[in-house]
């Protein structure tokens, strides 16, 4: 990259610059160094190269390129490329960013003929165009990774098990233990998130799906050229409407880091879970080795870097999207330089998103669950104050009554230290019939509404998640 020194940079030589024509003297260094984007959108150079490869056959189309022209600027494309790919593809000082990179070097590779790449075509359409490109790929990644992390997720929730001798684990509101539910309610209660992630993911791309190419700087060309077949070829599904909103909108960015977002808080919140499992103080789960990490310090330590790194990036991708956002606010139409700041953030969170769902799904893969802690945590009798107050309602007697006559059973239990299994057997209403629902995993197994957390609920659950999580697989891979 260029730096303040390079005698290639504030010369008066200033042909290296695209625009160089409409200027006497050559940029500063300063602008050169502020302004660049090189550095990170690199990245972009396969997308761009695509994209253009369908660009100078629109050109050669309109017979604004001969037969020889076109298969020189496609052989040079092919060059750049494979040069990229072998690491040999140097930059100068005039590279502001890919594009310019791209263009500048088939253009050496091909004299002149090169200077019609451009033809009928602006950086503000080009840019735009390959990073929708570049991220309709990125989104297709993003969703693989989702949904093995969901397979991981179903995988474990089987293995839980929803028959005799399921794991259940105490359920909670307020992060009180509320009622017992099954380990294979509480995965795929994290499962479901991931499927609407995907649901997003689907509908967004739709949006990215769209080329703006031939939109130009803004309003398009005086060209024969014809934006439908370029985005064809290009291999979008649609073409811009508007040259103004094709060179200026960047909504499919915003969207795609709120979804990248929401996918990140999803792993937040499980990250959170884990981390509290795997404290003694809990003692519900305890992390494979591979998926653990030990303190410089103290060698008894044990630490879930994965999921409090889970929870912590969540902070970055809340800032990525926060951040683009106010770049975008007020912006007048068209494009403005401002918009080349959508790049950083998106590729940091399309980073971010796809490393943490590898290794949370490594981290659930291997973790093991501990059922004897979980039922032994659930087993408090206080979980089934619910069911002993509905077993009162099933008999006529009104849910507030019920809630009262439990309430004050659990009062005295708590102030007398009688268990709660003596006085409930003492409560003529109740009887042994209530004693039952103090057993071992009496709860969880009374639970019968749909979608609820008791076994034959949770056995259609899984049916109908085996099922979505198929459709969804098979969306995606074709
Ligand atoms: N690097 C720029 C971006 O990412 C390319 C567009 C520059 N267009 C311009 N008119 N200067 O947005």
């Amino acid at each position: 990259m260029s730096s303040p020194s390079d005698p290639a940079v504030g010369g008066d030589a200033p042909r290296g610059q695209l625009w160089h024509g409409r200027f006497a003297s050559g940029p500063a260094a300063e602008l050169v160094e502020f302004t660049e984007s090189l550095s990170y959108d690199q990245r972009l150079l396969f997308s761009d190269i695509a994209c253009s490869k369908a660009h100078v056959r629109g050109l050669h189309r309109a017979a604004l390129l001969s037969e020889d022209e076109l298969g020189q600027i496609l052989g040079a494309l092919d060059t750049v490329e494979m040069e990229y790919r072998d690491g040999s593809l140097g930059f100068v000082a005039s590279d502001e960013d890919v594009h310019t990179a791209i263009e500048r070097r088939v253009t050496e590779l091909v004299g002149a003929v090169g200077g019609k790449l451009h033809t009928g075509r602006s950086r503000n359409d080009q840019v735009a165009t390959a990073f929708r490109h570049y991220l309709l790929t990125a989104i297709d990644v993003t969703a693989a990774r989702v949904i093995e992390l969901a397979e991981v997720l179903a995988a474990r929730a089987d293995e839980a098990g929803t028959g005799p001798g399921a794991t259940y684990l105490p359920g909670y509101t307020h992060l009180q233990q509320a009622q017992p539910v099954l380990l294979a309610h509480h995965l795929l209660a994290h499962g479901w998130a991931l499927l609407r992630d995907l649901d997003r993911l689907a509908d967004c791309r739709r949006r990215v799906d769209v080329s703006p190419l031939g939109a130009g700087a803004l309003a398009g060309s005086s060209l024969p050229l014809d934006p439908a077949e370029t985005a064809a070829a290009a291999g979008f599904s649609a073409t811009f409407e508007n040259s103004l909103d094709a060179t200026s909108d960047r909504d499919f960015v915003a969207e795609s880091l709120f979804v990248l977002t929401m996918i990140g808080l999803h792993l937040s919140r499980m990250g959170e879970e884990v981390v509290l499992w795997t404290s003694s103080e809990f003692g519900f789960a305890v992390l494979d080795d591979a998926y653990a990490t030990g303190s410089s310090m103290l060698p008894q330590k044990k630490n879930p870097d994965i999921a409090e790194l889970a929870r912590g990036k969540s902070g970055r991708l809340i800032g990525d999207l926060t951040g683009f956002l106010a770049t975008m606010k007020s912006l007048p139409l068209a494009y403005n330089r401002d918009l080349q700041e959508d790049k950083e953030p998106l590729f940091d969170a399309l980073d971010t998103v796809r490393l943490g769902l590898g290794a949370m799904a490594g981290m659930y893969r291997s973790i093991r669950f501990d059922a004897e802690r979980m039922a032994a945590s659930a087993d408090s009798p206080y979980g089934s104050a619910t069911d002993l107050a509905e077993l009162l309602v099933a008999d006529g007697l009104p849910f507030r009554d019920a809630h009262a006559v439990v309430g004050e059973l659990v009062r005295r239990s708590i102030e007398s230290t009688i268990p709660l299994a003596e006085l409930v057997a003492a409560e003529p209403r109740l009887g042994e019939r209530g004693v039952a629902l103090l057993a071992p995993g009496a709860s969880v197994r009374n639970r019968a509404t749909p979608g609820s957390a008791g076994p034959e609920a949770v056995e259609r659950q899984r049916e109908r998640f085996e099922d979505r999580l198929s459709a969804l697989r098979s969306e995606w891979s074709g």
